[in-house]
């Protein structure tokens, strides 16, 4: 078989949050199609790492009393420690602190000056010291730091831009030449509205801190963000040193997948920087959904961080493996919801895949001396194995090609579910009573049984523990991974080989059980918690928080000053983190069909997914400002508490055009 390269990497993680579920989504999906791969006789390379620099994680170190590095490490090694219990199968962990990419790095930039696409300029707004942080002019409040109520003084930092708005032609030509580049399709048209909206020159340089990599020519700066972060994809591979035995062996990359959020940098920053180094681009950046958890965005303030490990602990890696696959269409955004995932580990795994097996085994000891039969004679109902299995094959191979694991296990489940209400018409049992009768007995077992074998395989990607377990079971030697996705072929179970009973792969979960033992476990919490208040208020002596005081009432003004102010309806198109800037938003929004960007402080109150397809009223003949090198073209109108410990931004009650005037 031709062995044919195959590479696919995850986003590389920041180091500022322990692993969560967000987080294993991406890179138990990248896993089972690295092993998916592997399995159709790819010679696969699957890449993950971590994220390190920057004044985040500067700043975190330093807060938890620590070098940057030693606490880099330590979030590092948790990632990993995940991972190898998620039995995530990658060839390479890349960390941006690690030598070989300082090094990459810094010549990857100085190539990009050489071709003259780096230059230096400066960045420039109005800047708050102790906040250190920029803020658009119709921000301000009274001249003031909108967040801490202090002077801000105009500020110009020297910093290195790259030419992106050179790439926009070339990028769109790409987009049309290679309709796959961004996935799923709809993702395509936001990046296409995105160029043509103007793109701006990126900041890749900072002087105002110094956990990154430096410019080797210019040791004030360090390599801000992007550079630095998309280069992992390649100076893992070992570009541009001689030593790139691996680039040539997997360059260009097949897939990035990565979360909905960062796929403009992928599909416009990174190829723009491909483009400029000249070398090949990827073939395809996957954008997937994101994930709730029970209705709520997950965030830490909120607490409500799924960890995977307590699940594993708890049910096991398979389990969670294939609930965030199997729950929701990769690409589409999903909640995670216990109970949800109580009921389908039963229903999917515990009865349709695991009770199927037992049954076969179970019977073929019973009634066939633990050996599979020979298949005898046939009805109509034993002639549809064959070909229904042939075609559950042939979607799930589409399916997977495609990245849509959901459609994938959904094929094999429906094979699946057909052998065990076979069992259920051909009644085994029956036929065992009669001579006449066992000789379907024997097609009958051997179909159920070869149903095993053939889910077996399929599933191997995402059931690392159970589809082996299954095969040893069915008396197989090896591993399902191991025969390779050509044996799904039915047929392929040789009749004579002894099965193992044993027990039940995917144990029945008893969720009254689990659900009484949560209910305890909060109670326990939410004890342990007001005790904790309770001790606290009495140490401080401090009266129990009051409500927020009211802010002092405003002079009254006229009509027509309110009537200078354009407040207009505007629908949220998307919204994304400004790097560097922990409290700034960037959102796009559509104004009566034109595209605007508003800058907003409002990263600390709102996750950017949670705000896309909202309606929200702005000023909008505000004049534009510069923030942070982003141009913000209007304000957006929030509340918050005269303390800013709370903040909600203000929505239509029902959709309205956007672009709808506010009076
Ligand atoms: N370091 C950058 C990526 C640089 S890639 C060259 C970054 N890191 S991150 O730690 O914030 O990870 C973001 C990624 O984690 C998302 O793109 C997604 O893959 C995953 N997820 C984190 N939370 C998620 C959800 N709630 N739901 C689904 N996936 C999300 O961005």
């Amino acid at each position: 078989m031709e062995n044919k390269a195959f590479y696919i990497t995850t986003p590389i993680y920041y180091v500022n949050d322990l692993p969560h579920i967000g987080h294993s989504y991406t890179t138990i999906a990248c896993d089972v199609m690295a092993r998916y791969k592997r399995l159709a006789g790819f010679d696969v390379y699957f890449l993950t790492g971590t994220d390190e620099h920057g004044q985040k994680i500067e700043r975190m170190a330093e807060s938890k009393g620590v070098a940057p590095k030693a606490y880099c490490d330590e979030i590092a090694g948790a990632f990993r420690r995940l991972w190898e219990r998620l039995d995530i199968s990658n060839d390479g962990f890349v960390r941006t602190t690690d030598d070989y990419h300082v090094r990459r790095v810094q010549k990857i930039f100085k190539r990009i000056y050489d071709n003259g696409d780096i230059y230096k300029d400066k960045y420039e707004g109005w800047y708050c010291t102790p906040c250190e942080s920029f803020w658009p002019e119709g921000q301000l409040v009274d001249g003031n730091c909108p967040d801490c109520g202090r002077k801000v003084e105009w500020t110009e930092e020297e910093a290195y831009f790259f030419k992106l708005s050179k790439y926009a032609d070339r990028l769109l030509k790409l987009y049309e030449d290679k309709p796959n580049f961004i996935q799923p399709a709809s993702r395509k048209n936001e990046m296409v509205a995105f160029i043509k909206s103007g793109l701006e020159d990126l900041c890749v340089s900072r002087t105002t801190f110094k956990w990154g990599v430096p410019v080797d020519f210019d040791g004030k700066h360090v390599v801000y963000v992007w550079i630095d972060a998309l280069s992992n994809y390649i100076t893992k591979l070992g570009f541009p040193e001689e030593d790139d035995e691996l680039y040539r062996r997997y360059w260009p990359a097949d897939f990035h997948v990565v979360g909905k959020e960062i796929v403009r940098f992928h599909s416009v920053i990174w190829p723009a920087l491909l483009m400029s180094l000249g070398i090949d681009l990827p073939g395809s950046v996957f954008g997937h959904g994101w994930w709730t958890a029970e209705g709520e965005k997950i965030s830490k303030s909120k607490g409500n961080m799924i960890d995977p490990g307590k699940y594993i602990d708890e049910f096991g890696s398979d389990q969670i493996r294939y609930f965030v696959l199997r729950e929701i269409s990769f690409g589409q955004d999903g909640d995670f919801s216990r109970l949800n995932f109580l009921h389908r580990t039963n229903a999917e795994l515990a009865n349709d895949l695991g009770n199927l097996l037992s049954r076969a085994t179970a019977m073929i000891g019973k009634f066939c001396e633990g050996l599979v039969p020979l298949p005898g004679s046939f009805d109509d109902m034993d002639r549809e194995f064959e070909p229904l299995a042939t075609e559950v094959l042939a979607n799930y191979v589409k399916a997977m090609d495609r990245l849509d694991f959901q459609s994938a296990f959904g094929e094999v489940l429906r094979l699946v579910g057909r052998a065990n209400k076979y069992i259920d018409e051909a009644a085994p049992w029956s036929l065992a009573k009669d001579d006449a009768g066992k000789e379907r007995l024997g097609t009958v077992l051997y179909n159920v049984a070869e149903t095993c074998r053939v889910a077996a395989i399929l599933l191997s990607p995402v059931l690392t523990k159970g589809a082996p377990e299954i095969w040893r079971q069915l008396g197989l030697e090896g591993t399902p991974a191991e025969a390779g996705l050509a044996a799904a072929k039915w047929g392929g179970l040789v009749p004579g080989t002894e099965v193992r009973r044993a027990e039940p792969v995917y144990p029945r979960i008893d969720v009254k059980a689990v659900l009484e033992r949560d209910a305890v476990e909060k109670a326990d919490k939410e004890a342990s918690k007001s005790k904790e208040a309770a001790a606290k208020a009495k140490e401080s002596k401090k009266e129990p928080a009051k409500a927020p005081a009211v802010d002092e009432p405003m002079p009254l003004i006229t009509i027509d000053d309110f009537a200078k102010i354009e407040l207009r309806t505007a629908e949220v198109l998307e919204a994304e983190r400004i790097e560097g800037a922990d409290k700034l938003l960037k959102l796009t929004v559509s104004v009566g069909g034109k595209q605007r960007q508003i800058v907003a402080g409002i990263a600390k109150f709102y996750e950017p997914a949670e705000l896309v397809g909202k309606h929200i009223v702005i000023v909008a003949n505000l004049q534009p400002a510069k923030l942070r090198g982003n141009i913000s073209e209007g304000m957006l109108l929030a509340a918050s508490t005269p303390g800013h410990e709370q903040l909600a931004v203000l929505t239509v009650d029902k959709p309205l055009p956007s672009g709808s005037r506010a009076k």
